[in-house]
């Protein structure tokens, strides 16, 4: 990928943007669903970890320990939290990787491959037809990207193995909606939401001073995003905007590992207090029985 072009995304990234990932609740419910789908569906003592898109790699650490994992690799394309890792985490068994997934030659054979919350980035960014932030994603290129990094690992993965994904999920309807915006500041954080979002341009309609008309997916993007605006987070906000969160529904998930030879389970839901600042704001009137869920955690088992 032009170096140039994913750096201005990486740039963005402060200290609190790593500590928010982890210690904020996303980072506890994330973590408290791998834990339950891997306790109850894998059978892990030792064993290689891959850790695709580390970041801070504080889960895989925790998990590391855990199941006594003989090795743990983990793989970024961004340099500078890699090199703050490599000098924190040291010992034997520890690997790093400075690469692009879609072009990187992993080495090694895997039981369990973790795509924690990195999957969207290489839709949103691999996704972008003119390599520039501000033009927005082309859907079918984001989504052959992701599908091609889950494939380009696969064959590196021990048969009774498994891929963890966490992310956020596309609804599976596809249809116009009608939401009502319960307060009038939150109407203002949408029309500020819709003029500087270059990631999507949403089609959208205001029905009176209230009522909303938007498409339903379009409507779980915007949900995940608006809240950054609407609490004044514009560090947070200056990264999340070149990014979409949702790139695949759980069908679609179904149809790519069912093709790969895996076994799926999985948990799609919302942590409470960000399900109950939706029902704060939002009231769904038409087109959905409710507010779509946020979240899924996503454990996949290759069969032997
Ligand atoms: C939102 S952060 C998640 C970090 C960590 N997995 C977690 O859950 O806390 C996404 C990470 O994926 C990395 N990333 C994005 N696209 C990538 C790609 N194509 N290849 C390798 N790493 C990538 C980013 O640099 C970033 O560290």
């Amino acid at each position: 990928m032009d170096n140039s072009f994913s750096n201005q995304h990486k740039n963005t990234k402060q200290t609190a943007y790593w500590d928010d990932l982890v210690n904020g609740t996303t980072g506890r419910y994330k973590e408290a669903w791998i834990k339950k789908l891997v306790d109850e569906h894998l059978e892990l003592s030792g064993g290689a970890l891959l850790d695709v898109g580390c970041g801070s790699c504080a889960f895989i650490l925790a998990f590391r320990d855990q199941i006594r994992a003989t090795s743990a690799t983990f793989l970024d394309y961004d340099e500078t939290i890699v090199e703050q890792m490599r000098r924190k985490i040291q010992g034997d068994g520890v690997y790093f990787q400075v690469a692009d997934i879609l072009s990187s030659q992993v080495k090694g054979r895997f039981d369990l491959v973790f795509f924690l919350d990195m999957l969207h980035e290489v839709y949103s960014f691999h996704g972008r037809p003119q390599k520039n932030m501000e033009s927005p994603v082309d859907h079918l290129l984001g989504v052959q990207a992701v599908k091609k990094a889950i494939a380009h690992i696969s064959p590196s993965i021990n048969p009774g193995g498994g891929i963890v994904i966490t992310d956020n999920v596309l609804c599976e309807e596809d249809v116009t909606i009608e939401v009502a915006v319960l307060h009038a500041d939150i109407k203002e954080t949408l029309i500020h939401f819709f003029k500087d979002y270059p990631s999507r341009r949403m089609k959208h309609e205001w029905l009176d001073h209230r009522h909303l008309q938007i498409n339903s997916r379009d409507f779980c993007i915007l949900l995940t995003q608006y809240n950054k605006i609407k609490h004044g987070d514009t560090a947070r906000w200056a990264t999340e905007r070149m990014e979409i969160h949702q790139y695949m529904t759980l069908s679609e998930y179904r149809t790519l590992f069912a093709d790969l030879g895996y076994v799926l389970h999985y948990e799609v839901g919302t942590p409470q207090s960000a399900y109950e600042e939706w029902c704060n704001d939002f009231k769904v009137i038409k087109g959905l029985e409710r507010i779509p869920q946020k979240r899924i955690t996503l454990l996949a088992v290759k069969q032997a």
